[in-house]
């Protein structure tokens, strides 16, 4: 029986060494080791050995039951690691390569502007309204004293929605809109779209204006250009010199217009400033009576300033922009540059 389970052990061995495969181990597990198994049916018949041979036989059927037993656990670990190692080798990530870099945007340099702006006027206690860009033509036009023969409201100037309804064509309905719902004092500005059917190197059909009102008791001219006066010192820096020059807006009287000596020449002449050695930067004036009328203040009580700018004329300005559809057509390379 000994020399059994001896050629038992070696077979075993032998067969060992062939297999490679998972299932082939397994196969040689149940063959030798199972139930019905070659060693396990060797040791049912323990029983009927010598008793004094049953200790050794037991003892060799044992070591050679948990050598098999390694043998196969380890062929099988073997398997599992170098698939292991295979998975890592397929999924195998290069740390050392370079990174994608994340393009990481920015602000588009109108908006960037219109901020500045806001962000000088809140400091003189500002505070920003919006309204609707599709107005009604009472608040477009109406209310703001804009009779209906002004030029203003010829069809070439204006995007009519309807006979009523138009895309508004500057911010100043929003000083209506503001008015009517609150008393003075009134310290606000207004940012936004406007629309105008317009289209060269200096014109857009859409743009952005800025709308500024001030209303209470006792306010003059002489505020309205203490504040313009400083607002464009803060953006142009603080030697620029500001010239208010008559005009006329239906909405405002007396009015004026703002101009800056040209940033680009200085004041010489050139073709930015068309020669003139000025360019104009705002419109504004005294709140005319008729439309505090129209919004139920008192024009006895209060008197006030407006003003309206176009936040793309003052950032083309401001960064030597000579075209202002660059603004709209959003190329990264342009906006990158702000
Ligand atoms: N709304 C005027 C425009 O678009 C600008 C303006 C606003 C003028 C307020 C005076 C007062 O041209």
């Amino acid at each position: 029986m000994i020399r059994q389970l001896e050629e038992l052990a070696r077979r075993a061995d032998a067969e060992l060494q062939e297999a490679h495969a998972e299932e082939a181990l397994n196969e040689l597990r149940t063959k030798y080791l199972g139930r019905k198994g070659l060693l396990t049916q060797m040791l049912r018949q323990l029983g009927s050995a010598p008793p004094a041979e049953r200790p050794r036989l037991g003892k060799l059927s044992n070591e050679i039951k948990d050598k098999i037993a390694g043998a196969l656990d380890a062929a099988l670990k073997r398997i599992e690691d170098s698939r292991g190692d295979e998975l890592l080798r397929q999924e195998a990530v290069d740390v050392t390569l370079p990174g994608r870099a994340v393009r990481i945007g920015q602000r588009h340099p109108v908006t960037q502007v219109m901020e500045e702006i806001c962000g000088i006027f809140s400091r003189l206690g500002f505070t920003v309204e919006e309204g609707p860009e599709i107005e009604t033509d009472y608040y477009n036009f109406e209310a703001l004293n804009i009779p209906k023969d002004h030029p203003a409201r010829d069809m070439q100037d204006t995007f009519y929605v309807s006979d009523n309804i138009v895309l508004r064509t500057h911010t100043s309905p929003v000083q209506i809109r503001t008015m009517e719902k609150m008393r003075p004092p009134v310290r606000i500005l207004s940012p936004g779209k406007v629309y105008r059917p317009d289209s060269d190197v200096s014109h857009t059909p859409m743009f952005h204006q800025i709308e500024g009102l001030l209303v209470d008791r006792g306010i003059t001219f002489g505020d309205l250009k203490g504040v313009l006066t400083f607002f464009l010192q803060e953006v142009f820096g603080a030697d620029i010199l500001p010239r208010f020059r008559p005009s006329f807006f239906p909405f405002t009287e007396p009015s004026a217009e703002v101009d800056i000596r040209c940033v680009m020449c200085g004041g010489e002449g050139c073709r930015v400033c068309g020669q003139s050695g000025w360019l104009e930067i705002l419109g504004s004036g005294m709140v005319d009576p008729a439309v505090f009328a129209n919004v139920g203040y008192d024009p006895e009580e209060y008197s006030g300033f407006a003003f309206g700018l176009g936040v793309e004329r003052i950032a083309m300005l401001k960064y030597g922009i000579s075209d202002i559809r660059l603004f709209f057509e959003n190329d990264a390379r342009f906006l990158e540059q702000f």
